[in-house]
């Protein structure tokens, strides 16, 4: 399957370990923590009551440093037992997104622990169910590792969480932990994919893991290989496949819900899936941007997070998801400047740049997930550099031509802490992308990157209610940051996942 000799790959090398790591980490919901955990965060505000078990009144944690501010965390001296961590919760007002935050900031500062919990004030802006999703999300994502190919792990795996939320019903909070424990899931799952290096996780190996995790979480996995791309007339992903010695393969996940919970409505999800953008024969220059290209499958990773959360959430929403997968390489085959492609629906493209190829592979899986005439569309990319220049690392591009499929995508965004900021389809820019020779070319003026490169995804919609995230920016993390954890973030999965749960359509 894999062609290069210089692979020599451990028969234990797993690309998705956070499957095992998941099973392994046993999170509960409990009136009061166990005293034998090796830590316990208390999280406490800026005013307000600080809990008697931490020992010291405000004014003590004061002179400690601690004022209570969202994210600061202290280590309280104790004579024995569990370690005992004071967290800042801000001003009172917690929002989930927040509550998610405080969480991810407690896990990090006991990161030496294996056991934790963490008691949380009442907060009636948050349900209990709400709260234990976010809390296990925060802890669960901060925790997270790539530690696949290191001989130890560098850092403590999580064992045991315990979360407690005075006021709260331990039935409600346990509920909403089984949800955290699936989205992160999800959102752990896409991670390992984008931070596998670029040969142990080739588009063959993608399509084998898919069908894997298909039979496992209950959805049904189709994979197109070169010679049914070419039946199939899928010039895009073909064309950014030629310099490449692997394989490509559209991958084809569907899910059906439960007849029970099945609210009738459909949506497809497609996902850019580039396993290595080396820019092909417009060569990308050689800086550390080069290392991050193995996550230029960041998309496809989101997508097949997400699906895998479908049946355990029980979605009342179909779903039918696209991932275009191959690398894109410069050799004596590769496609080249001047080439011409020919989508899945007959539009010719001239190739003006072949470092412009996600929207090429995103071509033909957008034709294809229109074919299914699903209620809305909604795709996900590491599409351009425009898209981190104009928003940084912290939030992702968003596009489309509904404003309503949009909306969803933003309260989507809200809800999972995965922020995302509309910027304008301006159709008036759609002539950048004319061809002398074509129907339309593949790169766009010198501005407006991330729109550029929608107006030309949106020709191939088929009018569908779509919308489109550019997540260039938010993909990996350059530190660790409340839920992001150092390196891909799985950016779009949990998204993705709250987006299926609540669609409407009118
Ligand atoms: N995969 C890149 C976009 C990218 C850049 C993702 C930085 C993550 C971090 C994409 O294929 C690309 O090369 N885009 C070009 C398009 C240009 C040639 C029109 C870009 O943005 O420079
Ligand atoms: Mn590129
Ligand atoms: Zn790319």
């Amino acid at each position: 399957m894999t062609s290069s000799a210089y692979k020599i790959i451990p028969a234990t090398f797993t690309a998705i370990p956070s499957l095992e790591a998941w099973r392994a980490i046993a999170v509960a919901a409990v009136e009061t923590p166990d005293a034998a955990l090796e830590a316990i965060g208390y999280v406490i505000g800026t005013d307000g009551d600080v809990p008697a078990a931490v020992g010291l009144d405000r004014a003590a944690l004061g002179r400690a440093g601690f004022t209570g501010k969202t994210g600061e965390t202290l280590l309280v001296p104790t004579n024995d037992g569990a370690e005992l961590i004071a967290v800042g919760a801000g001003d009172a007002a917690l929002t989930g997104s927040t509550l998610r935050d405080v969480a991810a900031a407690f896990a990090r500062a006991a990161k030496a622990s294996a056991r934790i919990g963490l008691v949380v004030p009442g907060n009636p802006a948050v349900s209990a169910a709400e709260a234990g999703a976010v809390i296990t999300e925060g802890i669960l994502l901060a925790r997270y590792r790539f530690s696949a190919l290191q001989s130890a792990p560098k850092d403590t795996p999580l064992a045991a969480v315990e979360i407690a939320v005075a006021e709260a019903s331990v039935d409600e909070l346990a509920t909403g932990i089984r949800r955290g424990v699936v989205t992160s899931r999800s959102a752990a799952l896409a991670r390992d994919l984008a931070n596998a290096p670029p040969s142990h996780l080739t588009a063959t190996d993608l399509a084998d893991i898919a069908a894997q995790l298909g039979d496992e979480f209950g959805f049904d996995v189709e994979s197109y290989d070169k010679a049914q791309l070419i039946e199939m007339g899928c010039g895009g992903l073909l064309g950014v496949n030629a310099g490449s010695a692997e394989e490509p393969r559209m991958i084809r996940l569907s899910f059906t819900p439960a007849p029970s919970s099945a609210n009738g409505r459909h949506v497809a999800f497609v996902g850019k899936g580039i396993m290595y953008d080396s820019g092909g024969i417009s060569l990308k220059p050689s800086d550390p941007m080069h290392l991050l290209m193995k996550m230029d499958m960041g998309g496809a990773a989101a997508v097949l997070g997400a699906v895998t959360a479908l049946r355990d959430l029980d979605s009342p929403t179909a779903v039918t998801a696209f991932l275009s997968c191959t690398d894109n390489m410069p050799s004596g085959s590769a496609y080249k400047l001047g080439d011409v492609l020919t989508a899945r629906n007959g539009t010719t493209i001239e190739v003006k740049n072949t470092d412009a190829e996600g929207r090429l592979v995103m071509s033909d899986a957008l034709v294809l997930a229109s074919e299914g005439k699903p209620d809305a569309i909604v795709d996900i990319a590491t599409l351009t550099g425009a898209a981190l220049m104009a928003l940084g690392g912290a939030t992702a591009a968003l596009l489309g031509n509904d404003e309503a499929v949009i909306e969803g995508v933003k309260d989507a965004g809200a809800a999972s802490g995965e922020s995302v900021w509309q910027l304008p389809l301006e159709k008036s820019y759609r002539k950048q992308l004319d061809s002398d020779i074509a129907d339309i070319s593949n790169l766009g003026g010198p501005h407006a990157g991330a729109t550029t490169a929608a107006l030309f995804l949106a020709e191939f919609v088929d009018g569908i209610p779509w919308a489109h995230l550019d997540i260039a920016g938010t993909m990996q993390s350059t530190t660790d940051e409340a839920w992001r954890s150092k390196g891909a973030t799985g950016f779009g999965a949990r998204l993705l996942v709250d987006f299926a749960m609540n669609f409407r359509s009118e």
